[in-house]
């Protein structure tokens, strides 16, 4: 019988000898020494094609990773996380968000409750709300249509479905979809600006319907609504989603759509939390990007693990981070309607992943999640891509490329850049060669010789390109069901849990205890000195 720790202990000890091994080896000339590579690590899944040659792997570094895979255990986790089993077990709580997806028929539990009845429920009553709206026949308290949607929420109530709005939507949208998260009220009074609360529905996305930025927009919202409808009831246009139906309704929210525990935020775009979406881009746009998350689901569940997408992205990710020592990742999309993918892969990956305890609550011995952040191609390239050609850090890069991104034709100008920053950065530019350019262009030999180390590119370093033919929902579905599931690999890989965010609670109560001291006019003793000096310059007159 064998011993999984042991297992484990030694797939580790493996994947460091093969990083050790492969530390000065050459991508370009993995290419020649493996005819097969391109073949082996690049496949296509829910009608993404990836492209992971351009990483650092070597073969054997590669084959060390899926050992180190299939030693973590990750057969029997990915069963458990599709069986509804308490994977999140400092929450005690099943992680089901590919129930929200799969097809109507399906058979999901979790914690062995059957869900997938409700599931279909709650999508069909989305469904008869976005269309009422859509045709009219929902209205508002003065029989107005709606024209406008104010999307209140922040985190995983936002980010999700801001990006499938960004996404999606048509250049002239005939319902107009705001997105307000910050408690900053400039950020409310941007959303309410030119907005007739007559024709405005409000809908506060919470899924614990606690959080103190959302209700202090949810309220200015309502007091907003209320001003603006003088008298008559606000509840047809007051609209909460939330986990915690009770509260929503206490709260004053005239209808509510629920989803369960079960559904992490971060992973909650596949439920009622798309609502403003499902209605702004009408039905089928949000039934095809469930469809394209379910298409994916398939391929993580049923592909062997060395053609498997999100295994793929996720073994690539801890090479470079654990074997390679490589602590930040840079995500650019080439197409402006995905410009908000960096922000939503941040949450996914970071408050996931940003562990520094095993699931057994031991402290973690190697890195965990790296430092995620991008722009959208190709502005990024003129913003940080020098640093990621020449600084002496290597920081992967993931480039998601659209053939389509407007109209017909295919947008050669924007891919041609990603495809040449993955080449640039792979096969870099020595000193010798940026000398002899120099040379040939006439540069005097003394002024070659001194600019040369400044234009010569180190190359060597990995990109991977993930590519769709056109932004549709259905790709959409299946891009971002690929990073989720490629967070979750990653999870198991580093036996953390990724689905509890702890880290985020200290701040929330120092906030309040702040507060506290704010109403209370001033500092009280238990702040340390440098908190409390900050405090009172901030609560002093206005320089003015
Ligand atoms: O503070 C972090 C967090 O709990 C996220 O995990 C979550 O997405 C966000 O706050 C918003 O929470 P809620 O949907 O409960 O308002």
């Amino acid at each position: 019988m064998s011993d999984p720790v042991l297992d484990r202990a030694q797939a580790w000890s493996a994947f460091d000898a093969a990083a050790a091994a492969s530390a000065s080896a050459l991508i370009v000339e993995q290419f020649a020494a493996d005819p097969d590579r391109l073949a082996r690590l690049s496949l296509e899944a829910a009608g993404l094609y990836l492209d992971l040659s351009k990483q650092s792997w070597t073969r054997e570094g590669f084959e060390a990773c899926l050992t180190l895979a299939q030693a973590s255990g990750l057969v029997e986790r990915r069963a458990a996380l599709f069986g509804g089993e308490a994977v999140n077990e400092t929450e005690g709580r099943a992680v089901l968000h590919t129930a929200l997806r799969a097809p109507d028929g399906a058979d999901d539990h979790a914690l062995g409750e059957p869900v997938s009845a409700e599931v279909e429920a709650v999508r069909a009553e989305m469904k008869a709300y976005a269309e009422a709206v859509r045709s009219g026949a929902a209205t508002g308290a003065t029989g107005q249509r709606f024209e406008a949607i104010v999307h209140v929420g922040i985190g995983g109530s936002d980010l999700g479905p801001r990006l499938v709005w960004d996404a999606l939507k048509p250049l002239d949208p005939t319902i107009d979809l705001r997105f307000v998260a910050n408690i900053d009220p400039r950020d409310m009074a941007e959303a309410l600006t030119g907005l007739d609360p007559e024709t405005t529905l409000v809908v506060v996305v919470s899924k614990t319907f606690t959080t103190q930025e959302t209700l202090a927009n949810a309220e200015a919202a309502k007091a907003w609504l209320a001003a603006g409808l003088s008298g008559q009831s606000i509840a047809a246009h007051f609209i909460g989603v939330t986990a915690a139906p009770e509260k929503a309704a206490a709260f004053g929210c005239g209808r509510t759509f629920a989803f369960r525990d079960w559904v992490g935020g971060r992973y909650s775009l596949w439920s009622a939390v798309s609502l403003s979406c499902a209605v702004a881009l009408g039905w089928e746009a949000f039934q095809g990007l469930l469809d394209g998350a379910a298409a994916m689901d398939r391929h993580f569940a049923e592909a062997p693990l060395e053609r498997n997408a999100p295994v793929l992205m996720a073994l690539a990710q801890v090479w470079n981070v654990d074997g390679l020592g490589r602590s930040a990742r840079t995500v650019a999309p080439y197409a402006h309607a995905l410009r908000r993918l960096p922000s939503f892969l941040q949450q996914l990956e970071m408050e996931s992943n940003g562990k520094r305890v095993h699931r057994d609550g031991t402290p973690v011995t190697r890195q965990t999640c790296p430092v995620v952040f991008g722009e959208p191609g190709t502005n990024g390239q003129h913003a940080f891509f020098q640093q990621i050609h020449q600084g002496p850090q290597t920081v992967p890069a993931e480039f998601v490329i659209v053939a389509r991104t407007h109209g017909e034709a295919t947008e050669s100008p924007l891919w041609a850049n990603a495809l040449a920053q993955g080449q640039a950065l792979m096969l870099g530019k020595t000193a010798d060669q940026a000398r002899s350019e120099m040379l040939a262009a006439g540069t005097e030999a003394a002024e070659a010789d001194r600019l040369a180390p400044h234009r010569a590119f180190p190359g060597n370093r990995p990109s991977t390109a993930i590519v769709m033919d056109r932004l549709t929902p259905q790709a959409l579905g299946a891009l971002l069901a690929l990073y989720e599931h490629k967070t979750f690999v990653e999870g198991v890989i580093w036996d953390i849990n990724s689905f509890d965010q702890w880290g985020v609670e200290l701040g929330k109560v120092l906030a309040k205890a702040i507060l506290t001291d704010v109403a209370a006019g001033g500092p009280s003793q238990t702040l340390d000195p440098s908190t409390g000096a900050l405090m009172s310059r901030l609560m002093g007159p206005s320089g003015d």
